[in-house]
């Protein structure tokens, strides 16, 4: 572990979020580089499933280095949380492209799959299987090359295993993507990645991923042979490889040692004219496209609103050199789960979610009642709260902010328990994270220089930002 504290780093924005993690881009101070940090949550790896593959997956990320897979570069701990330090890809993701152009061009959608086969190439040498490759998580660096990310799923084979490994991990399985031996039995093998490069190749042409939403093992073959007969989807060559890669025998599709390996795979003839030694450093062909239908939000607001947008629009926003990026992965249920875990008390937590019925409202104000800080609420549900230093000039007060419905936003001295002040609420306010540690809230007219010592600057942020769309909806 590298000596760094998260003090180091200033926090910019929100990358991603799953169940157990945090994705943000932070630049660290020393030396001005950007790095995607990702933050693991020490409690979440309490269950010891969850605590071998989290190892799992770090062993793995640690021994990847190879220009088209993004790199770790250090960690370090605190008493609560661990920081990977990732490299950030700033091109976003393939599937913003995907969606937002409705499918690429041949010639990028080629190219593309040409560096995602040298990729899968470096993984066999490794006897890594990846097992949840998909437009998401294939990521872009500034000068548009891949980076594939999220090995939170990958499998390292011990040696040249001719057997499929065959233990069920956490949260595998579930993509569109995943091959049917991923879906079905739980097992995956050295072919496992090459059914996903067949779905993604089709997904970059059609414009559509060629499974759309969970099927039964019984559709799952029809749909596929369905999808892969119609002829408007792409030439024949790339029909041909797209076939040659779905097939349900992992045994038999193309790039496995039987059918000669990798070496067959970049000899097919959708590749032809394919310069493969120099992929790395050929400027990829461009994507078309169109920004007409993208939000054009800006500052604070895009990179902490995404929740009640529609998914795509979530995901982009255009850079000011025009490539799209994304700026916030769709939360699933167990990420917005866990990004309430529901008691105000729980100062490090998310408080109670703003989205609650009348019979669990009157529950969670029958528990406020015996707080401390009910008789500020003036009845009101306290839906956040904790100590923060108020910055202003060079004064540092520390003071109980107390989020409650309305919404208002108020703070108290904790010493003389007298109410100091309020910070008034209209459509107009806005939240910034700064650090880990510092965020901002802009109001008309005044800036007030907030600090979470506990580190949950992006908590406060992402639970503010909820609480305005609930009150004042999209903006
Ligand atoms: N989201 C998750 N990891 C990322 C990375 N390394 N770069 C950019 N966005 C990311």
């Amino acid at each position: 572990m590298a000596g760094k504290t998260p003090d180091d780093f200033m926090v910019s924005k929100l990358l991603g979020e799953d169940a157990d993690s945090t994705v943000v881009l932070a630049r660290e101070i020393e030396t001005e580089i950007e790095f995607a940090i990702k933050i693991i949550e020490k409690r979440s790896l309490e269950k010891s499933s969850r605590k071998t593959q989290f190892e799992k997956e770090k062993d793995i990320i640690a021994l990847i280095d190879h220009p088209f897979f993004v790199k770790l570069h250090y960690t370090f701990e605190d008493t609560k949380r661990l920081y990977f330090c990732l490299s950030f890809a700033s091109g976003g993701d393939l599937l913003s492209y995907i969606e937002s152009n409705g499918g690429l061009s041949r010639n990028c959608a080629k190219h593309y799959a040409a560096e995602l086969v040298l990729a899968l190439e470096y993984l066999r040498k490794l006897n890594v299987v990846h097992r949840d490759l998909k437009p998401e998580n294939v990521l872009l660096t500034s000068d548009m090359h891949i980076n594939i990310s999220d090995f939170g799923g990958a499998v390292k084979f011990k040696r040249e295993s001719k057997k499929d490994y065959k233990k069920a991990l956490p949260g595998s399985g579930s993509s569109n993507y995943a091959a049917p031996e991923v879906v079905n039995t739980k097992t995956c093998n050295f072919n496992s990645d090459l059914w996903s490069l067949g779905c993604i190749l089709y997904h970059m042409l059609s414009g559509n991923p060629i499974i759309e939403e969970s099927v039964n093992n019984e559709n799952y073959h029809k749909i596929i042979k369905t999808k892969l007969k119609r002829p408007d989807v792409a030439d024949e060559e790339a029909m041909d490889l797209i076939s040659s890669l779905l097939k349900f025998a992992a045994k038999e599709r193309l790039g496995n040692e039987q059918a000669g390996g990798f070496d067959a795979l970049k000899n097919h003839k959708f590749f032809t004219g394919m310069n493969w030694e120099f992929l790395p450093t050929i400027k990829p062909p461009s994507t078309v496209r169109t920004f007409s239908s993208i939000s054009s939000k800006t500052g604070s607001e895009q990179s902490l609103s995404c929740r009640h947008m529609s998914s795509a629009e979530a995901r982009l926003s255009p850079n000011k050199d025009g490539t799209m990026k994304r700026e916030s992965k769709t939360l699933t249920p167990s990420a917005v789960r866990n990004l309430m875990p529901s008691d105000p008390d729980d100062i490090e937590g998310f408080g109670v979610p703003v989205h609650i019925s009348s019979s669990e409202r009157e529950q969670w104000l029958k528990r406020q009642l015996n707080s401390t800080w009910h008789h500020f609420t003036n009845g009101a549900l306290i839906l956040k709260r904790a100590e923060l230093d108020k910055k202003r000039g060079i004064s540092v007060k520390t003071r109980q902010f107390l989020l409650l419905e309305g919404p208002r936003l108020i703070y108290v001295d904790p010493i003389s328990m007298e109410q100091k002040g309020e910070i008034p609420w209209s459509r107009e306010l806005t939240v910034e994270v700064k650090s880990f540690k510092s965020f901002n809230i802009y109001v008309p007219g005044r800036t007030y220089h907030l600090v979470d010592r506990k580190g949950n600057a992006l908590k406060w942020c992402r639970k503010i930002e909820n609480v305005k769309q609930y009150y004042y909806g999209k903006s």
